[in-house]
């Protein structure tokens, strides 16, 4: 578990990462889809260590998509009641270890009540913790996103010509989270699949075949190691000063 290779003056502020993978490791055991996801949870974990480890400030996991309600009705609810107790079985420990929890998407009428309710108190138990933030986007959809970002500009009687980046950007789910300098898509899947869309316009991807319950800190080492090979422009021409 080494953070050999990695440059401490230049380590990503924000990584996000695109949680794959979890029926394909259930279906290779010949274990139902669910023992996947069940399997997820010490990879979150660990990353979240890992993430600690090198001093990364925001990590944003992709836990549940606005499409992700089309799965079949027994794996959404599993997914709801497995959240829930994610919750409550790693509240006290992330919050030991300094993490303030926050959540970005939709809190529409399918998302249950209890899992409701344990999203606030994580977030009231963690809320003054500083060392690392862990945005679980749940019921998230980057298009969704966008959308309740103008639908609030126009509620609140925004001229038209007053809508412009800095606006919206203003009424994204969190204002305060910096754009993802990275994101880790597992699984060998080379989408997006609505993660994060607005924010991830100048983010560096990396893609890796590990599934995600295999996933350990020393993967996200590895994406780190990979982004800092990167040049990273912003559409300019000279790289950033390294
Ligand atoms: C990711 O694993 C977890 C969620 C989307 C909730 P999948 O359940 O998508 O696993 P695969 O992609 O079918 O293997
Ligand atoms: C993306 O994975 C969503 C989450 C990881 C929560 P999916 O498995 O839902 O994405 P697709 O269907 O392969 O694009
Ligand atoms: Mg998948």
């Amino acid at each position: 578990m080494s953070l050999d290779g990695i440059d401490p003056s230049r380590v990503p502020v924000h990584v996000g990462c695109v949680m794959d993978g979890n029926g394909r490791w259930a279906q290779q055991r010949g274990l139902p889809r669910t023992e996947g996801h069940a399997a997820g949870e010490e990879a979150l974990l660990d990353a979240v260590e890992g993430a600690l480890d090198v001093g990364l400030r925001w990590l944003t996991v992709y836990a549940f998509s606005t499409e992700n309600w089309k799965r079949p009705a027994d794996e959404v609810r599993y997914l709801m009641q497995f959240n829930e107790g994610i919750l409550v079985r790693r509240r006290d420990e992330l919050h030991e270890r300094g993490v303030r929890i926050r959540f970005v998407g939709r809190r529409d009428w399918r998302v249950p009540q209890r899992l409701v309710r344990r999203m606030d108190e994580a977030l009231e138990l963690t809320a003054a913790n500083r060392t690392l933030t862990l945005t679980i986007a749940f019921n998230y959809g980057g298009r969704a996103e966008i959308v309740d970002a103008v639908r609030a500009l126009v509620a609140a009687g925004t001229p038209a010509g007053r809508i412009d980046e800095r606006a919206i950007r203003r009424h994204l789910y969190d204002p305060t989270m910096p754009d993802p300098d990275l994101v880790v898509r597992t699984s060998g899947e080379y989408r997006i699949s609505n993660f994060l869309l607005w924010e991830l316009a100048y983010s560096e991807l990396v893609f890796t075949d590990v599934l995600w319950p295999d996933f350990r800190r020393q993967h996200l080492f590895d994406a780190v190691r990979e982004f800092q090979r990167r040049d990273r422009r912003y559409g300019g021409v000279e790289p950033q000063p390294r």
